[in-house]
């Protein structure tokens, strides 16, 4: 396996979008309706939607690979909090930079490649002159919020976040560099 991230290209783009229809599912909160999820979906983890993040300035879209070269881990950094303004008060340290996704094919959960993922980014960040990167996950994703609380991330807060026409309670998380 690739032990770092590397920048998607475009040829990468199928297979990370693939990738991010499997995994979305798993970081919404159980009540959440498919309809909600699959309209999400549609509008941001598309090939087209996630190759418009290549071309656009602060936006780096990060793959790891497999041993066949298939993607297995995706993540979308977000310069400053234009990824969501209105967080931006919740945010100490500047400047930031946000993770807007952060998702691990299931196959790899707990193996140890998010913490490899969480490494890369936190490196490449702080050699961009970071102080601090940020994120936001649902209130009932138990095991993400585990994920980055053991990784040094402090809660700032919560945002509402709208999947697919439906509101969601977000955790707002902030790791100091
Ligand atoms: C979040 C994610 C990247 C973390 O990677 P991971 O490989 O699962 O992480 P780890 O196994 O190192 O850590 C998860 C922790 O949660 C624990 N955990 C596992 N399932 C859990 C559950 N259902 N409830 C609570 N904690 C759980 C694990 O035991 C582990 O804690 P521990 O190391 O103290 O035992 C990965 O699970 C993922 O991609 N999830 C789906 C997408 C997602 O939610 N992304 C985040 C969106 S912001």
């Amino acid at each position: 396996m690739t032990p770092r991230l590397q920048h998607a290209s475009g040829a990468d783009i199928d297979a990370v979008a693939s990738l991010a229809a499997r995994t979305f599912p798993l970081a919404c909160p159980p009540e959440l309706d498919a309809p909600a999820i699959e309209a999400f979906i549609a509008e941001n983890l598309t090939p087209e939607a996630l190759r418009a993040h290549l071309d656009t300035p602060g936006h780096e879209l990060l793959v790891a690979s497999g041993t066949g070269g298939e993607a297995v881990g995706y993540v979308l950094l977000v310069a400053g909090t234009e990824m969501d303004p209105d967080c931006a008060a919740q945010i100490v340290h500047h400047p930031t930079i946000g993770i807007s996704k952060f998702y691990v094919d299931p196959a790899h959960h707990g193996a140890g490649l998010a913490a490899v993922m969480l490494d890369d980014v936190s490196r490449r960040s702080r050699a961009g002159g970071a102080r601090s990167v940020w994120l936001a996950t649902n209130l009932a994703n138990t095991r993400a919020r585990r994920f980055y609380g053991k990784h040094g991330f402090l809660e700032r807060g919560q945002r509402t976040f709208d999947v697919g026409g439906v509101l969601n309670t977000d955790v707002v998380y902030e790791l100091p560099l």
